[in-house]
């Protein structure tokens, strides 16, 4: 595998590769790679010959008050996650490359941008856009893939990639989770062991939710009542927003379909955790790594 840092090593890479008539796959992440993000770059090997994975913390998707600073990192870590996942290169670009000054000209995420997440975090998801149309400037993949995980993040990328006719095919993969069901997040290292247990009930939650839909429910309210009941039973719990969102807008709507995201994110004391299903799959669509 090839460590890459530069701008000009990755924009040889990657010319030399499409150069031989190689197809790239490019997988974004923040670094400290899990098994989430080791199986979008496995899934990344299935649509083209060489697979980049970049890994860069970018400031720009973090509030004032937020944790870039505390922002897990571990390059070691990281080569070997990437390495063992198959991966050809991980290009772990600098900061003051990617942004000599702060960007004067940033990409608006519209609408879908100001909910939800986007609603507890301002700016965030024109950052997330800003910091992926970069890296698809400079490594011009063919295909990119993303985690189901973050499907507001996945809803909007394939969005500004529809709206701005950028040429990379976008591919969202299911979400990988522990063996109690919690799906993977470099946070997670952030929770204290009662934190960690409380966490669990987010996917309870889910599938409470998931079961009342698959029971006949059809109506959205009744669905995230469900939801919202099963995780107030955890006291440690805050609850931000459940929602049943159209796959279609990322807007939440009235009816529960099957193609609709039941959407979650509750804090465990300062900390923040999002997860989100599709009613008709339930979490049965999603890989749990093994326990041990
Ligand atoms: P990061 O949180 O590192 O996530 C990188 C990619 O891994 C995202 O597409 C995310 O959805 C996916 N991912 C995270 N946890 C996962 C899990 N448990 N199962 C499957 N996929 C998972 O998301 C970002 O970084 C950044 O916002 C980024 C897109 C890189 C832009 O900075």
């Amino acid at each position: 595998m090839e460590l890459l840092s530069s701008i000009a090593a990755i924009r040889t890479f990657s010319g030399s590769a499409r150069g031989r008539g190689r197809r790239i796959a490019l997988v974004p992440t923040m670094g400290y790679l899990h098994e989430g993000h080791a199986s979008l770059i496995r899934a990344a090997r299935a649509h083209a010959e060489v697979v980049v994975v970049s890994a860069f913390v970018n400031p720009l998707q973090f509030g004032p008050a937020e944790d870039f600073d505390l922002y897990p990192r571990d390059a070691q870590r990281d080569r070997a996650v990437a390495a063992e996942a198959g991966a050809d290169a991980l290009w772990t670009p600098a900061g003051d490359e990617m942004y000599p000054v702060a960007p004067e000209v940033t990409v608006n995420p519209g609408t879908v941008g100001t909910i939800l997440e986007g609603a507890i975090r301002p700016g965030h998801f024109a950052g997330v856009l800003t910091v992926v149309l970069k890296l698809f400037g400079l490594v011009a993949p063919d295909v990119a893939v993303f985690g189901r995980k973050d499907a507001q993040q996945a809803f909007l990328v394939r969005r500004m990639v529809h709206d701005l006719n950028v040429p990379v095919t976008i591919v969202v993969a299911p979400s990988v989770r522990e063996p109690d069901g919690l799906a993977m997040s470099s946070r997670n290292v952030y929770l204290g062991p009662a934190e960690r247990q409380a966490a669990s009930a987010i996917p309870r939650a889910l599938a409470a939710g998931v079961a009342l839909f698959r029971s006949g429910e059809r109506r959205a309210g009744n669905v995230v009542a469900a939801t919202w009941k099963a995780l107030s039973a955890e006291s440690a719990l805050t609850v931000e927003y459940i929602n049943v969102v159209d796959p279609d807008t990322f807007m939440p709507s009235h009816a529960a379909t099957p193609r609709s995201y039941l959407v979650v994110a509750a804090r465990a004391g300062k900390r923040r955790l999002i997860d989100n299903v599709v009613l008709s799959e339930g979490l049965e669509a999603d890989r749990q790594i093994a326990a041990g």
